[in-house]
C-alpha cells in the first residue's frame, strides 16, 4: 500500500494507511525480532541540511535494526551543496546510490521539491517552519499508545505555533479525528499562522487562542510544549525576550489533570524544568522512543518488505 511513497506532508497518508503503520510500530515494539532483517541490501540516505539528534539518529537506528545501512551527511558543510550545487541535483545523486530519501532543509517546500525529482521515496524530516510529518506520526503513536485513542481529548499547543513545524503538522493531522479541541497558547508575536487556522476552520474544529499556559492547564489532557526557536528568529533581541516566556514547572503540573500526558518533540531548552521529568505524566522521552518504532514501520513499508 506505501510501497514506493514518499511523506512530505501529514496527509500524502490516509487515517488508515497511518493506522496500518501505527499497528505495525506497536508489533515491532512487541516484538523487537520482528522485520529485524526485512530490509538486509537496502540503502537510506540521510541528508541533512540542519542540525539534528532524534529524527536522524532513529531514522538511522531504525535502518540499522531492519538489517539495512545508511549513508549520508550530517550538515551541509560537508557535501557538494557548500560548492553550490543544486538541492535537485544533490537529491538525482542521492537517488542513483539509495532505495530511500530522508531530508531536513531549512527551506519551506524543499521537500516538494526534492520528491519531485527523485525516482525513490522521499521523506520529509523537516522543511523549515512547515511540516516535520514523520514527528507527527510519533506523536499519534505516542497519544494512541499512552491513552488507547486519538480521540475526544483537549490538546494545548504552547510556545512557538509560528514557526513550529511539529505543531503545524500534529494540528493538521488531528483535524482529521473526531472531537479534538484545541488550545492555541503563545505570545501574540509567536501565534498559529492563518494558514494552518484555515485548515481548521474548513473542518469545523473546535480551537481557541490564548496567552496564559497556567490558566489552561485544567482543561487540557494532552499538552504538547515547544521550544522557541532561536533559529528561526531575524532579530535576537525578540528571541531573547520571548524565549523563557513559558516554563512548565512543578508549579503548573499541579493543576494539570491526573492523566495528563506532557509531549515534546525536544530538543528542549529551558521550556520544562527538569524538575518535571521525574513526574509520570512527562512523556517526552518515551515519545522519542516511540519515533524509532513508527519510522520502522515507515521504511519498512515504503520500502515494500511487509
Ligand atoms: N524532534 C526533532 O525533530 O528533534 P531533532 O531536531 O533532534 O531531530
Amino acid at each position: 500500500m506505501l510501497k514506493g511513497r514518499s511523506l512530505v506532508e501529514p496527509e500524502d497518508f490516509s487515517i488508515e494507511e497511518m493506522d496500518s503503520l501505527f499497528s505495525l510500530a506497536e508489533k515491532i515494539e512487541k516484538d523487537q525480532k520482528y522485520l529485524r532483517e526485512s530490509c538486509r541490501g537496502k540503502l537510506l540516505a540521510t541528508l541533512f541540511f540542519e542540525p539534528s539528534t532524534r529524527t536522524r539518529l532513529s531514522f538511522e537506528a531504525a535502518m540499522l535494526r531492519l538489517g539495512g545501512s545508511c549513508l549520508g551527511f550530517a550538515e551541509p558543510g560537508s557535501s557538494s551543496a557548500s560548492k553550490g550545487e543544486s538541492l535537485a541535483d544533490t537529491i538525482r545523486m542521492a537517488a542513483c546510490y539509495a532505495d530511500a530519501i530522508v531530508m531536513r532543509n531549512p527551506k519551506e517546500g524543499a521537500a516538494l521539491l526534492a520528491s519531485r525529482y527523485s525516482d525513490i521515496p522521499v521523506i520529509n524530516a523537516g522543511d523549515g517552519g512547515h511540516h516535520h510529518p514523520t514527528q507527527t506520526l510519533t506523536d499519534l503513536l505516542t497519544i494512541k499508545r499512552l491513552t488507547g485513542k486519538i480521540e475526544n481529548f483537549t490538546i494545548g499547543f504552547c510556545g512557538d505555533l509560528k514557526f513550529g513545524r511539529t505543531v503545524h503538522s500534529l494540528a493538521k493531522a488531528l483535524s482529521r479525528y473526531n472531537k479534538i479541541k484545541m488550545l492555541f497558547i503563545s505570545p501574540s508575536e509567536l501565534v498559529l499562522p492563518d494558514y494552518i487556522k484555515s485548515v481548521l476552520k474548513n473542518k469545523n474544529v473546535e480551537f481557541e487562542e490564548r496567552e496564559n499556559l497556567e490558566k489552561s492547564m485544567p482543561e487540557i489532557d494532552v499538552l504538547y510544549m515547544t521550544r522557541v526557536q532561536r533559529e528561526r528568529f531575524f532579530n535576537e533581541d525578540d528571541y531573547i525576550r520571548l524565549k523563557d516566556i513559558y516554563v512548565l514547572n512543578s508549579e503548573k503540573m499541579a493543576a494539570g489533570r491526573e492523566n495528563l500526558i506532557v509531549l515534546h518533540p525536544l530538543p528542549r531548552v529551558n521550556e520544562i524544568s527538569i524538575e518535571v521529568d521525574a513526574d509520570p505524566r512527562a512523556a517526552y522521552f518515551a515519545q522519542a522512543k516511540y519515533g524509532m518504532y513508527v519510522r520502522m514501520a515507515l521504511l519498512s513499508s515504503i520500502l515494500g518488505v511487509v
